[in-house]
């Protein structure tokens, strides 16, 4: 069990569920053109190859952007902190810790059944000056050790992975001059390694830097690094590539340098990936931007071991890149409006993901054998009253939406086939969807679960959605019912 308290997640967790969404009329906000897709949920896509597609999450955002929030819930199986689990953000003071943000993150994740990669415990930047101006080596090790056990001790259990140390290296191979390199020396990373292993055994550990995605000096001076330690038996687990890329200059290496840090018995993470160039974008290179976002994917699934992407944010509208490199940006797959840019086609398209009707997940745990079998054809059964929970977020752009609906099961006994029924509004007609079977009669819209998903426990929620059109106004969607009876 880790440190936090269950009461701090449930406050969480209910803060971030859709003001309003839960059984009853579900606004249909109007959204600019474009925004969806047709796949799949990436993230199943991502999943089939035993991948992950992430992305940096700030949770600000989900609070007042339901655009960004839809997104980030249904396309990643993976969320990174951006800035709330930095030193800065965590221990602003010394011995003063502040979790909301890092809860946060943590509880957005595991409300969605999605994975958390701690970012991050060691590094220069976002250091509180309190900590970067520690010049004695005793008290600087120990505090370097105490913030890595309260960080990565707070969320043992909930972490995947860690990136214990961000950029140690200089772009010649050389070791950059950070407070923790000059004052404990070249053993400060070790030494946090092998904190971080005792204060969560499970998560696995990495070495995160940027400028290390092509074979160089510093992807180089990585690689002796893990060498040495997979050789002395020092903790190590996994390389994150930032890759902070810009359009065009993919490098011809990538792959092959992938490659090689697996061959060293380390996964390789994509951890940070976005593609900047020069604003306004031009057509070419957002053609070109697209090739570059592909090549990634593709050197990416190409290696086994390389498992998985995480993006940099969403939507350009947040990018961290206009701050840092003026007059640069469009670097991420959705544009400021979340209308999608070519690159995504092409990232869907290396994931495999499939456009259209429901896509049964293979990785997603069987239906328990000791179940009676259930078949679709039959009616369903447990049509307990008010047994039920739904909400939804919705996508919308001026002819069409994605709905995500989550169903939950409150009553006490498991709900062994299911169907929910909604009404649509008027000039509304079911396009596709996935996670179930759908039908439309008339305004009453169906769906009846799939093998792979037809027992729902007490407590149990699954997760369904659709792509409809519409003419005239969006309004809202309404009557949920399960097995026949009014949802809660
Ligand atoms: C960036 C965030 O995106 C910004 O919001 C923040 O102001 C600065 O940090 N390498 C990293 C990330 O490891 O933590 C950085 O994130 C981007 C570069």
């Amino acid at each position: 069990m880790n440190k936090r308290t269950l009461l701090g997640a449930l406050a969480l967790t209910t803060a971030l569920v859709v003001p309003g969404a839960i059984a009853q009329a579900i606004p249909l906000t109007t959204a600019p053109a474009g925004v969806g897709h047709d796949y799949e949920p990436l993230r199943d896509a991502a999943e089939r190859s035993g991948r992950y597609f992430g992305f940096a999450y700030a949770p600000h955002l989900a609070q007042q952007d339901a655009n960004y929030r839809a997104i980030a819930e249904r396309e990643f199986s993976m969320v990174t902190a951006e800035n709330t689990m930095k030193w800065e953000s965590v221990q602003p003071s010394e011995g003063q810790f502040n979790w909301s943000g890092a809860d946060a993150v943590v509880d957005f994740a595991q409300a969605n059944n999605q994975e958390v990669y701690g970012h991050t415990l060691v590094w220069h930047s976002q250091l509180p000056g309190w900590a970067s101006n520690i010049s004695d080596p005793t008290r600087l090790s120990t505090v370097m050790k105490d913030h890595i056990n309260a960080v990565a001790g707070r969320y043992k259990g909930d972490i995947a992975y860690w990136d214990v140390v961000n950029e140690a290296f200089e772009d010649n191979g050389t070791r950059r001059q950070s407070v923790f390199q000059r004052v404990l020396g070249d053993g400060y990373i070790e030494e946090a390694f092998r904190e971080a292993r005792s204060a969560d055994p499970n998560a696995k550990l990495c070495i995160n830097d940027y400028s290390t995605d092509a074979i160089n000096s510093k992807s180089t001076a990585i690689y002796n690094l893990v060498r040495d330690f997979k050789a002395r038996g020092v903790p190590i687990d996994c390389v994150g590539l930032q890759s902070h890329l810009i359009v065009g200059q993919v490098p011809s290496t990538y792959q092959q340098n992938i490659q090689r840090f697996v061959d060293l018995g380390v996964e390789v993470r994509i951890t940070e990936l976005d593609i900047r160039m020069n604003t306004p974008a031009s057509q070419q290179n957002i053609a070109q931007q697209a090739q570059d976002y592909k090549k990634v994917f593709e050197a990416c699934w190409a290696v086994d071991g390389c498992n998985g992407v995480t993006i940099w944010g969403i939507s350009d509208q947040y990018s961290w890149i206009p701050d840092v490199f003026p007059g640069e940006g469009a670097a991420l797959p959705w544009n400021s409006d979340y209308s999608v840019k070519p690159a995504l086609a092409e990232l869907a398209q290396v994931m495999g993901a499939t456009t259209g009707g429901s896509t049964p997940d293979p990785t997603d745990p069987p239906t328990d054998p000791t179940d009676p079998p259930t078949d679709p054809t039959d009616p369903p059964t447990d049509p307990t009253p008010g047994a039920c929970e739904v909400t939804a977020s919705v996508n919308s752009w001026n002819s069409g939406y994605t709905a995500t609906v989550t169903i939950k099961n409150t009553s006490s006994q498991a709900i062994n086939g299911w169907e929910l029924t909604a009404a649509l509004p008027a000039g509304h007609s079911l396009a596709q969807g996935w996670n179930a079977v759908y039908t439309q009669s008339g305004s009453t819209l169906s769906a009846r679960n799939v093998a792979w998903n037809s027992t729902l426990a007490p407590g149990a929620s699954v997760s369904i959605g659709f792509n409809a059109d519409f003419q005239g106004s969006l309004g809202s969607l309404s009557g949920f019912t399960l097995n026949g009876a009014a949802c809660n």
